[in-house]
Protein backbone atom coordinates (compact mmCIF):
# COMPACT_ATOMS: atom_id res chain seq x y z
CA UNK A 1 0.00 0.00 0.00
CA UNK A 2 1.33 3.46 -0.79
CA UNK A 3 0.47 6.88 0.49
CA UNK A 4 -2.80 7.95 -1.27
CA UNK A 5 -1.54 11.52 -1.57
CA UNK A 6 1.59 10.27 -3.34
CA UNK A 7 -0.36 7.94 -5.63
CA UNK A 8 -2.40 10.87 -6.95
CA UNK A 9 0.77 12.28 -8.42
CA UNK A 10 2.27 9.08 -9.86
CA UNK A 11 1.82 8.42 -13.57
CA UNK A 12 -0.60 5.62 -14.45
CA UNK A 13 2.04 4.08 -16.68
CA UNK A 14 4.79 2.20 -14.83
CA UNK A 15 7.45 2.58 -17.51
CA UNK A 16 8.63 1.17 -20.79
CA UNK A 17 11.47 -0.90 -22.24
CA UNK A 18 14.34 0.16 -24.47
CA UNK A 19 17.23 -1.87 -25.89
CA UNK A 20 20.80 -0.54 -25.83
CA UNK A 21 22.03 -0.50 -29.44
CA UNK A 22 25.63 -0.02 -28.27
CA UNK A 23 27.63 -0.11 -25.02
CA UNK A 24 26.75 3.01 -23.06
CA UNK A 25 27.42 4.58 -19.71
CA UNK A 26 24.67 6.18 -17.65
CA UNK A 27 24.94 7.50 -14.11
CA UNK A 28 28.29 5.75 -13.66
CA UNK A 29 26.94 2.34 -14.79
CA UNK A 30 28.00 0.53 -17.96
CA UNK A 31 25.01 -0.75 -19.92
CA UNK A 32 26.24 -3.35 -22.44
CA UNK A 33 24.97 -3.50 -26.01
CA UNK A 34 21.72 -5.49 -26.43
CA UNK A 35 20.74 -5.20 -22.77
CA UNK A 36 17.14 -4.24 -22.17
CA UNK A 37 16.55 -1.20 -20.03
CA UNK A 38 13.33 -0.59 -18.13
CA UNK A 39 12.84 3.10 -17.51
CA UNK A 40 10.36 3.99 -14.78
CA UNK A 41 8.09 7.01 -15.22
CA UNK A 42 7.80 7.65 -11.47
CA UNK A 43 11.56 8.18 -11.15
CA UNK A 44 11.29 11.14 -13.54
CA UNK A 45 7.95 12.44 -12.39
CA UNK A 46 8.86 12.32 -8.68
CA UNK A 47 12.27 13.98 -9.16
CA UNK A 48 12.09 17.28 -7.28
CA UNK A 49 14.85 18.80 -9.39
CA UNK A 50 12.39 18.53 -12.30
CA UNK A 51 9.01 19.08 -10.59
CA UNK A 52 9.13 21.10 -7.36
CA UNK A 53 7.27 19.39 -4.50
CA UNK A 54 6.35 16.39 -6.65
CA UNK A 55 4.12 14.82 -3.94
CA UNK A 56 1.73 17.78 -4.01
CA UNK A 57 -1.42 17.18 -6.04
CA UNK A 58 -1.05 19.96 -8.59
CA UNK A 59 -2.50 19.09 -12.02
CA UNK A 60 -1.63 22.61 -13.21
CA UNK A 61 2.03 21.59 -13.35
CA UNK A 62 1.18 19.53 -16.45
CA UNK A 63 -0.81 22.27 -18.16
CA UNK A 64 2.15 23.24 -20.26
CA UNK A 65 4.34 20.14 -20.72
CA UNK A 66 6.64 22.28 -22.89
CA UNK A 67 7.78 24.12 -19.75
CA UNK A 68 9.45 20.93 -18.44
CA UNK A 69 12.92 19.90 -19.65
CA UNK A 70 12.87 17.51 -22.66
CA UNK A 71 11.89 13.89 -21.85
CA UNK A 72 10.50 14.85 -18.44
CA UNK A 73 6.74 14.69 -19.20
CA UNK A 74 6.55 10.93 -19.60
CA UNK A 75 3.08 9.47 -18.96
CA UNK A 76 2.91 8.74 -22.68
CA UNK A 77 6.58 7.81 -23.05
CA UNK A 78 9.00 9.88 -25.09
CA UNK A 79 11.16 9.84 -28.17
CA UNK A 80 10.54 8.02 -31.46
CA UNK A 81 8.26 5.43 -29.78
CA UNK A 82 6.14 7.96 -27.89
CA UNK A 83 2.47 6.97 -27.66
CA UNK A 84 0.80 7.94 -30.96
CA UNK A 85 -2.56 8.17 -29.14
CA UNK A 86 -1.15 10.89 -26.85
CA UNK A 87 -3.30 13.89 -27.94
CA UNK A 88 -6.36 11.73 -28.60
CA UNK A 89 -6.13 10.20 -25.11
CA UNK A 90 -5.73 13.63 -23.48
CA UNK A 91 -8.83 15.03 -25.23
CA UNK A 92 -10.83 11.84 -24.61
CA UNK A 93 -9.97 11.95 -20.89
CA UNK A 94 -10.80 15.67 -20.66
CA UNK A 95 -14.20 15.23 -22.35
CA UNK A 96 -15.08 12.15 -20.25
CA UNK A 97 -14.15 13.83 -16.97
CA UNK A 98 -16.01 17.01 -18.01
CA UNK A 99 -19.27 15.10 -18.56
CA UNK A 100 -18.84 12.85 -15.53
CA UNK A 101 -18.35 15.88 -13.28
CA UNK A 102 -20.90 18.28 -14.82
CA UNK A 103 -23.71 15.77 -15.52
CA UNK A 104 -23.50 13.47 -12.50
CA UNK A 105 -23.13 13.60 -8.74
CA UNK A 106 -20.73 11.18 -7.09
CA UNK A 107 -20.90 9.50 -3.71
CA UNK A 108 -17.96 7.47 -2.41
CA UNK A 109 -19.23 4.15 -1.02
CA UNK A 110 -16.19 3.15 1.03
CA UNK A 111 -14.04 5.04 3.50
CA UNK A 112 -10.76 3.49 2.30
CA UNK A 113 -9.66 5.45 -0.77
CA UNK A 114 -6.01 4.38 -0.60
CA UNK A 115 -4.10 3.08 -3.63
CA UNK A 116 -1.69 0.20 -4.16
CA UNK A 117 0.71 -0.72 -6.99
CA UNK A 118 -0.07 -3.79 -9.07
CA UNK A 119 2.30 -2.64 -10.73
CA UNK A 120 0.01 0.16 -11.99
CA UNK A 121 -1.65 2.29 -9.32
CA UNK A 122 -5.09 0.85 -8.50
CA UNK A 123 -7.61 1.71 -5.77
CA UNK A 124 -6.95 -0.76 -2.94
CA UNK A 125 -10.68 -1.42 -2.36
CA UNK A 126 -11.89 -0.84 -5.91
CA UNK A 127 -13.16 2.66 -5.04
CA UNK A 128 -16.91 1.95 -5.41
CA UNK A 129 -18.97 5.09 -6.11
CA UNK A 130 -22.65 5.72 -6.62
CA UNK A 131 -23.26 7.95 -9.62
CA UNK A 132 -26.58 9.76 -10.13
CA UNK A 133 -27.61 12.09 -12.95
CA UNK A 134 -27.69 15.77 -11.99
CA UNK A 135 -30.88 17.74 -12.58
CA UNK A 136 -29.88 20.12 -15.38
CA UNK A 137 -31.36 23.61 -15.10
C1 LIG B 1 -4.37 7.58 -21.11
C2 LIG B 1 -4.17 6.90 -22.22
C3 LIG B 1 -2.82 6.40 -22.71
C4 LIG B 1 -1.62 6.31 -22.06
C5 LIG B 1 -1.28 6.73 -20.62
C6 LIG B 1 -0.68 5.73 -23.00
C7 LIG B 1 0.66 5.49 -22.71
C8 LIG B 1 1.54 4.91 -23.60
C9 LIG B 1 2.95 4.67 -23.32
C10 LIG B 1 3.66 5.04 -22.02
C11 LIG B 1 3.49 4.08 -24.39
C12 LIG B 1 4.96 3.63 -24.56
C13 LIG B 1 5.74 4.81 -25.14
C14 LIG B 1 7.23 4.62 -25.09
O1 LIG B 1 7.73 3.49 -24.97
O2 LIG B 1 7.97 5.66 -25.18
C15 LIG B 1 2.43 3.92 -25.37
C16 LIG B 1 2.60 3.35 -26.61
C17 LIG B 1 1.60 3.23 -27.54
N1 LIG B 1 0.31 3.72 -27.45
FE1 LIG B 1 -0.48 4.65 -25.87
N2 LIG B 1 -1.31 5.49 -24.19
C18 LIG B 1 -2.63 5.89 -24.06
C19 LIG B 1 -3.60 5.85 -25.04
C20 LIG B 1 -3.42 5.39 -26.31
C21 LIG B 1 -4.41 5.46 -27.38
C22 LIG B 1 -5.80 6.08 -27.22
C23 LIG B 1 -3.86 4.86 -28.47
C24 LIG B 1 -4.43 4.65 -29.84
C25 LIG B 1 -5.55 5.25 -30.28
C26 LIG B 1 -2.53 4.42 -28.10
C27 LIG B 1 -1.67 3.75 -28.93
C28 LIG B 1 -0.36 3.41 -28.61
C29 LIG B 1 0.53 2.66 -29.50
C30 LIG B 1 0.19 2.11 -30.89
C31 LIG B 1 1.77 2.56 -28.83
C32 LIG B 1 3.05 1.87 -29.33
C33 LIG B 1 3.93 2.91 -30.04
C34 LIG B 1 5.27 2.33 -30.51
O3 LIG B 1 5.76 1.38 -29.89
O4 LIG B 1 5.83 2.88 -31.48
N3 LIG B 1 -2.29 4.77 -26.80
N4 LIG B 1 1.27 4.45 -24.87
Amino acid sequence: MINPKLSETLPTNFGSIRKAIKDMEYGGYLIPKNWQIFWVTGMTQMDDTISPEPSNFDPNRFENPGSLPPYCFVPFGAGPRVCPGYEFARIETLVSIHYLVTRFTWKLLCSDNSFSRDPMSVPAKGLPVQISPRKLI
